[in-house]
Order: C-alpha cells, then sequence, then structure tokens
C-alpha cells in the first residue's frame, strides 16, 4: 500500500486530480464528510489529508511514503526528503513586501515579521543585511502598517492582500511552487510504484 499524505484545503482537490490521472484513484475520497483517510486496495493505495505545512513531516518519518507539499515549507523545514517533481501548480513567490511610502535605510537593522524565518534569515545573510526578525503565525501584513515591522517576508499569489493592505513588493525572494517529495527509506522499499507515480505525474504536466 502506498501512503500518501496530501495537502487540505485551496490545492488539495488539484493535487488529488494529479494521483487519480495518474493510475491512483479512490473515488470515496470525494464523498462528503470530516473523514480524513481513505483507500482504495484495488490501486493499493491510501491517502489522508494533513495540514499542508505538515505534509512534510509526515513523508519524512515515514508515516507517508509520498505526499505534496509547498517549496516554502521545504526550504523553510528543510525535511531530509527526496523532492522528487515540481507539480508546476499552488504557484507563487516568497516577497519582501513594504508600505508604499517605505524607505529602508541600510545603515538601520532592518525589522522584518514573518512566518518563514529560516528563508528570511539565509535570504538576508546571503546579502549581508542585519536583520531582526519578528516571528508571527499569519495576518502578516498588519505588522509593518502597525509600525510592529518595516517590513514582512510572505507569500504573494496574486498580490490582492498586499494591494488591500496598501503594500507592495520590493523584492523577490524565490518563487514557489508544490513539489511531490518521498521518504527516503520508503523511496526504496516502494520504488517500482513511486517511479512509476513519479513518470505518469510528469508526464501530466509536473517537471522533473
Ligand atoms: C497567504 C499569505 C498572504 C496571502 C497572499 O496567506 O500569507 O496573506 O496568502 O495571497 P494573495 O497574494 O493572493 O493575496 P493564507 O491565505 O495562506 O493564510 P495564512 O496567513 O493563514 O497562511
Amino acid at each position: 500500500m502506498l501512503n500518501v499524505a496530501l495537502p487540505k484545503g485551496r490545492l488539495g482537490e488539484k493535487v488529488y486530480e494529479m494521483f487519480e490521472k495518474a493510475g491512483f484513484a479512490c473515488p470515496s475520497i470525494r464523498e462528503a464528510g470530516r473523514k480524513l483517510i481513505f483507500e482504495n486496495p484495488e490501486c493499493g493505495v491510501r491517502y489522508f489529508w494533513v495540514k499542508p505545512s505538515d505534509v512534510a513531516i509526515y513523508v519524512e518519518r515515514g508515516a507517508a511514503d509520498v505526499g505534496v507539499a509547498g517549496k516554502d515549507i521545504l526550504l523553510e523545514y528543510e525535511p531530509d526528503v527526496y523532492e522528487l517533481l515540481d507539480l508546476d501548480i499552488g504557484k507563487c513567490r516568497m516577497a519582501v513586501a513594504a508600505m508604499r511610502d517605505f524607505r529602508d535605510d541600510p545603515r538601520r537593522t532592518l525589522r522584518v515579521a514573518t512566518k518563514f524565518t529560516n528563508i528570511t534569515k539565509n535570504y538576508y545573510a546571503s546579502r549581508g543585511r542585519d536583520i531582526d526578525i519578528i516571528h508571527l503565525n499569519g495576518s502578516i501584513e498588519i505588522a509593518p502598517i502597525l509600525g510592529l515591522s518595516d517590513v514582512i517576508a510572505d507569500i504573494v499569489e496574486t498580490g490582492s492582500t498586499l494591494k488591500e493592505n496598501n503594500l507592495e513588493v520590493i523584492e523577490t525572494i524565490v518563487p514557489i511552487s508544490a513539489r511531490l517529495i518521498a521518504n527516503k527509506a520508503g523511496f526504496k522499499f516502494k520504488s517500482a510504484q513511486i517511479e512509476a507515480l513519479t513518470a505518469a505525474m510528469g508526464r501530466n504536466g509536473g517537471e522533473k
């Protein structure tokens, strides 16, 4: 049985459809309800819905053989997993944004509010800039408005959240998309199944 961690929410439906097209259908997953685990013994697959930011934990620890996680999560937590394929969905970017009238003073320590502490530290370290990280868990856009930070480092997809809060992108850190990931030991034991899955998903639009 191939155990698959799917990201619950926005991307979930699209991701499941990619698995279905790749030959791993599980019709019961479409039934409405609060159930979180679904399996189809005929295709040898078991799916579970998990919080998107937890997918990499399930896969790293082997509770799931494969899963789909955003590149943001992979860069932030650096889980010890194989990244098999760029699925070319869930596309957005990690960016630095500020209030429209913000003027940076390079002599001052920059206060950066973010959920993505590791990505932010690495980015500014590579540029030799001193920063003061303010770790928040959500609604990051509020921080510069209230003077809690100078800028934010966050995910930008359509840009509407920034626009509606009078913020604008000042630098792009890295482009993001959803990736197919695998547990390292599971990849060895179930290599035939996982390689067939990766190849089929690649044919259906993902990129190696
Ligand atoms: C993300 C991100 C921004 C928003 C960007 O938050 O943190 O707030 O989406 O999208 P946009 O550019 O299309 O407006 P999300 O909705 O995932 O909620 P979260 O803050 O709970 O992570």
